[in-house]
């Protein structure tokens, strides 16, 4: 694998999710591969859990790290061809990738939906741009339309805690004070469809995500029904996607905050949220807090999904 943008590049999932196991198992087995070989982690969003864990995966590995925050300290970079450069930003993406390309082996980058043009975020301007003029590999670390990390880590959590081989999973929106992108839902739908999984979606109407995500999903917009008989509750906050409303918050019905009275509808679910999460928006404080809240176990496993995905990267070098 040169490049992890999306599920179809970690190729069979059993495979994947056995490779998985053994990294999580065996942490520092592969000590070798990543000798001398440098990370670079370029941030043009904040993160907590992605940072680290991939950093923690890279040192596993036996690699050196460098991390870029392009919002502190680094050059503002202009990313569209043509523009006279007489603004805020002293240099443009095109000469700022090559020169991170030549600082190390494997890119990994975090550049989130920017909400400015939906064809710019859908066709993800920044990330193949690095794919393209950076010479290396590269990895997402949260991009526009997808969160791959983040879905491999959730599918190993469930495939631990499943109690059965075909859960009901929900994907449940959830309200949230700002306008959040749609990848880690969309990453979730496209990660839960390539399983045997039953699959559902729920959602307010307005808020129905691109049918290349949804895909074989059924989408019930009554979240009480979704709910009954759920093995696995996701919940997530994501802003519209159809247009004209793309990027907009649409509604902030508290209706649809995830509270025991309806874990209770639930076949004694698992409580799932990639985090951060707003408390008493999205989940209350006892849902989050329950002995069915795994959303902890789920973040620890993003090192298991960073270190997976780094080994198949530093194997094909
Ligand atoms: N879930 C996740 O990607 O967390 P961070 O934004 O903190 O990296």
């Amino acid at each position: 694998m040169r490049n992890f943008t999306k599920v179809q590049d970690i190729g069979d999932l059993h495979e994947a999710l056995a490779k998985a196991k053994f990294v999580k198992e065996n942490l520092y087995a592969d000590q070798h591969l990543g000798k001398n070989k440098t990370l670079l982690m370029i941030f043009f969003n904040s993160s907590l859990r992605t940072r680290l864990s991939t950093q923690k995966a890279a040192l596993n590995l036996g690699m050196n790290v460098i991390v870029l925050d392009i919002n502190s300290g680094a050059w503002k970079l202009e990313i569209e061809r043509g523009v006279v450069m007489d603004g805020d930003k002293p240099e443009h993406i095109l000469e700022a990738i090559p020169v991170i390309g030549s600082y190390c082996d494997v890119i990994g980058v975090r550049s989130f939906a920017r909400f400015e043009s939906k064809e710019d975020d859908y066709t993800e301007k920044i990330l193949n741009q690095f794919i393209q003029y950076s010479g290396k590999p590269v990895f997402s670390m949260e991009a526009a339309t997808r969160h791959p990390l983040q879905s491999f880590a959730d599918l190993i959590t469930i495939e631990e805690y499943k109690k059965t081989e075909r859960p009901k999973v929900v994907l449940t929106w959830a309200p949230h004070p700002k306008a959040l992108p749609q990848a880690v839902p969309n990453s979730f739908a496209e990660w839960m469809n390539a399983t045997d999984y039953e699959f559902v979606i729920t959602h307010p109407k307005g808020y129905e995500l691109a049918d290349e995500f949804v895909g074989r999903a059924k989408v019930e917009y009554d979240q009480k029904k979704a709910f009954e008989g759920a093995d696995f509750i996701y919940a997530k906050n994501w802003s519209a996607y159809q247009d004209p409303n793309y990027g907009q918050v649409l509604c902030k019905d508290m209706d649809w905050m995830v509270d025991e009275a309806k874990m209770a509808l639930t076949n004694n679910a698992y409580f799932m949220h990639c985090l951060p999460v707003r408390r008493n928006m999205i989940v209350s404080d006892a849902v989050i807090e329950s002995p069915n809240s795994i959303v902890i176990p789920e973040a620890a496993n993003r090192v298991v999904s960073a270190q997976t995905v780094l080994k198949e990267i530093l194997s094909s070098l």
